[in-house]
């Protein structure tokens, strides 16, 4: 995938006057291509956190998390599974064990009943489509070590040796840059549980490098060549510090030089200590929501499950979040200029859960009329009323716009607004998916009420949350 030209000061775009100041510059034979590639970066965090973020992350809002591997085979408990069962020895998860597998089962013989025999990467991406999400984020490895690609550096544990016996990074990546609207990003654990090497490492207060040198830093090499990633989403430090991950070194590798470098946005999860301090957008802590504006970009990655990333066969219908939850998550989250990754767990045999799939197409039946209000908006001068409960604004500034999206329909159909400064004769407010403007009187000494439209459960635009376009306020 080839990014587009980076817009320059070409002469169609200017006026004729300046044209001739322009010319002789013009006539210069063009600078050779590397030298035309300015800036680059060194392999030190000044150097790196001073990239621009690539613009399309800001602007895409929403993307789906997929927690796909071995652990989805037991699903049981969490992804954690293994590290819960062996190494913590949970109760629950050693009882689990011991009532349904055989007694030397070990996590290992999971492998081959990660099969995937039902997994259609057309058919995920159909569903992401009508989500509404901008991108998708699959681990591609996650703690267990399992790759699901088939990685010169796994030995035979990845899905292309065992279980599917299929590349499903391929099979995915393939499906979704079929989709115009969709970008293709990947997870990756650093660290894996029980890797001999990265034990040993560990057990030297990560003073050597086998485990980076010879597994996770050749890794991840080949999966941005192989799949080029818009996102490479780093995780699982193992509180060792990033320049045992040579994780600088890497990151100059992957903004000057790599298949991606142009278009290529990451996180903040390269060693201990850089999280919410350094590298692309900020994740600061799973399910990240500050319920404030922040300087620096971020993302609120979360999970429709609110106990586990995996898939879990116990999972009862009280343990999703519901629909109108996980619309004020979204709204609340691009208000305060972050964005939602949304995470789903697939099954072992490659389906996603019809709950995960009602949850999905309910949110993009959502944004297909409020959209507008979400998707290349900013952040306004504020993110929430102060005086209604469950409003939350943003804004199109070029345009002049600004929303307020509120989570409640009031019973009186009278919407205060204490925020927005309205002009009479100037100012036009309508509610989207509803085309007439909306009357509404300014009160003193700011803020204004609106009178929503007398609309029948059937004739409401949308359900869960509504949001109104104000041209024209200050
Ligand atoms: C895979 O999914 C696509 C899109 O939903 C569908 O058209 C196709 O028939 C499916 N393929 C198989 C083998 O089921
Ligand atoms: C790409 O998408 C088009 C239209 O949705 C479909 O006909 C085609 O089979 C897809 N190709 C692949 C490789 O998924
Ligand atoms: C580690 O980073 C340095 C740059 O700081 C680079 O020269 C070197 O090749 C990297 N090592 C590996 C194994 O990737
Ligand atoms: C707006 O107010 C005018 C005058 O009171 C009224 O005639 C009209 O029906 C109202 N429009 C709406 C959409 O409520």
């Amino acid at each position: 995938m080839r990014p587009p030209a980076a817009p320059g000061l070409g002469p169609a775009l200017l006026p004729p006057l300046l044209l001739p100041l322009l010319l002789p510059p013009l006539l210069l034979p063009p600078p050779p291509a590397a030298a035309r590639r300015a800036p680059r970066y060194d392999p030190t965090w000044r150097s790196l956190d001073a990239r621009p973020l690539p613009a399309w992350f800001d602007r895409a809002k929403f993307g789906i998390f997929v927690h796909w591997g071995v652990f989805s085979v037991p699903s049981f408990g969490s992804e954690w599974f293994w590290w819960y069962w062996q190494k913590e020895k949970i109760p629950t998860y050693v009882q689990f064990m011991k009532n349904n597998y055989p007694p030397n089962f070990k996590y290992e013989d999971f492998g081959p009943l990660f099969t995937a025999k039902f997994f259609n990467a057309s058919h995920w991406a159909d569903i992401f489509q009508a989500s509404g999400a901008k991108y998708i984020v699959l681990t591609s490895k996650h703690h267990e070590g399992f790759t699901l690609w088939g990685s010169k550096y796994s030995w035979n544990w990845n899905a292309v040796d065992e279980g599917p016996k299929r590349d499903l990074v391929k099979e995915l990546e393939v499906a979704i840059r079929n989709r115009t609207d969709l970008r293709f990003g990947l997870y990756y654990s650093l660290f894996e549980w029980f890797h001999p090497l990265f034990l040993e490492d560990k057990s030297r207060s990560f003073q050597q490098q086998q485990f980076p040198v010879s597994k996770m830093l050749p890794e991840l090499y080949e999966l941005v060549n192989k799949y080029q990633p818009e996102i490479l989403w780093s995780d699982g430090d193992a509180d060792a510090p990033d320049y045992y991950w040579n994780s600088t070194g890497f990151l100059a590798w992957l903004y000057n030089k790599s298949p991606v470098r142009d278009t290529v946005v990451t996180n903040d999860r390269w060693g201990y200590g850089t999280i919410c301090k350094h590298g692309g957008y900020y994740t600061c802590s799973d399910r990240y929501d500050p319920g404030h504006l922040l300087p620096h970009k971020w993302e609120n990655c979360m999970t429709i499950d609110k106990f586990s990333w995996g898939y879990r066969r116990d999972a009862g219908i009280d343990d999703y979040l519901t629909i109108k939850e996980l619309v004020k998550q979204l709204v609340e989250t691009v208000s305060c200029g972050g964005n939602l990754l949304m995470n789903i767990g697939p099954t072992h045999d490659g389906t996603i859960s019809v709950i995960f799939e009602e949850r999905l197409r309910q949110m993009g039946t959502w944004l297909k009329v409020n959209g507008e209000a979400i998707y290349e908006t900013h952040p306004w001068r504020s993110q929430s009323d102060d005086i209604t409960p469950n409003v939350w604004y943003t804004s199109k500034r070029k345009q002049k716009l600004v929303y307020a999206i509120f989570l409640e329909w009031p019973t009186s159909r009278s919407l205060f607004l204490s925020q927005p400064i309205a002009t009479l004769g100037v100012t036009q407010i309508k509610l989207l998916g509803h085309g007439q403007p909306l009357n509404w009187t300014s009160l003193k000494p700011n803020g204004l009420l609106i009178q929503l439209p007398h609309l029948t459960f059937h004739q409401m635009p949308s359900k869960w949350g509504w949001a109104l376009a104000l041209t024209n306020v200050i």
